[in-house]
């Protein structure tokens, strides 16, 4: 087996220096996609190849490719963030090539070493270093790690041939109305994972299926769907793609446990320990939905929110159902949610120390 060592023969820009400049004054979230993309090939027979970083372009694929049937794909999200010295960094990659390897386990995929996963980031980042955005409050150049199932067969088994790519998208605000308090839908009919099931893996499925729940929450005037546990349809799981938290007035952080059925989210874990920092009580347990609600209503939840990579943290001010709507707090950004946000993002962009030594040097 050989190394994956990424590397990169000199080639064009596919996007001149201009129309780049005009991307990275707007580029939303997603929406464009940059000069290179790193990508490596493993097969059963001789496990990774070196990986190279190649022109961003079409992949070609033979129709009976596995993913395309039986969903056989992971995929990761981490940021690059540019600091004031022109350096470039990201944010706790070791945390993510852990859990793509659980992600792999789960799916029957190859697992992809620390240190791999690393040199691709490092690799693409290299190559691509003009797309990461100068250093503000909210732009970065996100990386998208995935691996999918290219072997052609049709029988449902685990493929005998992977391929893993990753590619950057320059990024600004998640949600369209950027770091506003959420509007967010419970659903009653769908969940997004089942004991046993995928939930706590990263895999393209799970947002599959949370594709129905989101359309119903934007039907009803919200931004992003909640889904409960689909054993009891009372506790909280998480929403589309982020983990959910409250702040009590007695300084209690809660957060649904993990359960095997939601993600365990990096600015999930990176949130407890800051809160911790701030000497709010942490608090892992079930979250029965009912309960939440009251407690919003009395006012003993003050503050509640929603976080993952791309979001960041972002503010909840409202929850709706079929029964009713409830307004967190007056509705607005809580203080402490925007406390928590402020100082994540600064360790992200080196503008406070790094005490929990977070943060890895790409370029
Ligand atoms: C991320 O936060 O990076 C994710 O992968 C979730 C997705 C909603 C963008």
């Amino acid at each position: 087996m050989s190394a994956l060592a990424f590397p990169h023969t000199e080639q064009a820009r596919r996007i001149g220096d201009d129309e780049r400049a005009r991307i990275l004054a707007d580029s939303g979230f997603g929406t464009y996609f940059t000069d290179f993309m790193a990508h490596a090939t493993w097969t059963a027979d001789a496990g990774w190849d070196e990986g190279e970083v190649v022109p961003y372009g079409p992949i070609q694929l033979s129709p009976a490719s596995a993913v395309l049937h039986y969903a056989q794909e992971i995929f990761e999200g981490l940021k690059a963030f540019r600091h004031a010295d022109g350096s470039v960094w990201t944010f706790r990659p070791e945390r993510n090539a852990e859990r793509m390897q659980a992600s792999a386990r789960r799916l029957a995929l190859p697992e992809l070493a620390t240190d791999a996963f690393l040199t691709s980031l490092t690799a693409l980042v290299a190559a691509d270093e003009p797309w990461v955005p100068a250093p503000t409050t909210e732009e970065s150049l996100y990386l998208r790690p995935f691996m999918f199932a290219s072997e052609e067969f049709l029988g449902v088994r685990a493929s005998r041939r992977v391929e893993y790519y990753v590619i950057a998208s320059p990024a600004g605000a998640y949600f369209p109305r950027g770091v506003q308090p959420l509007v967010v839908w419970i659903s009653d009919e769908y969940s997004r994972a089942g004991a046993g099931g995928t939930g706590a893996a990263k895999c393209g499925g799970n947002y599959a299926s949370s594709l129905l729940g989101k359309a119903e929450a934007l039907e009803h005037g919200a931004d992003e769907v909640l889904f409960l546990d689909s054993e009891t349809r009372t506790n909280i799981d998480e929403l589309s793609g982020m983990n959910v938290f409250a702040i009590t007035a007695d300084g209690r952080l809660l957060t649904p446990s993990i359960t095997g059925s939601i993600l365990e989210g990096i600015t999930r874990e990176s949130v407890l320990a800051l809160a911790a920092d701030r000497g709010l009580e942490r608090v892992e347990q079930r979250l029965a939905m009912s309960d939440v609600l009251e407690q919003v209503s009395s006012g003993e939840i003050t503050e509640m929110f929603a976080c993952g990579t791309a979001a960041v943290i972002n503010p909840i001010g409202e929850f709706r159902a079929l029964g009713g709507s409830w307004t967190v707090g007056d509705g607005g950004s809580g203080k402490t949610t925007l406390a928590l946000r402020q100082e994540i993002t600064d360790i992200q962009y080196g503008r406070i120390p790094d005490r929990h030594g977070w943060m890895t040097r790409l370029v």
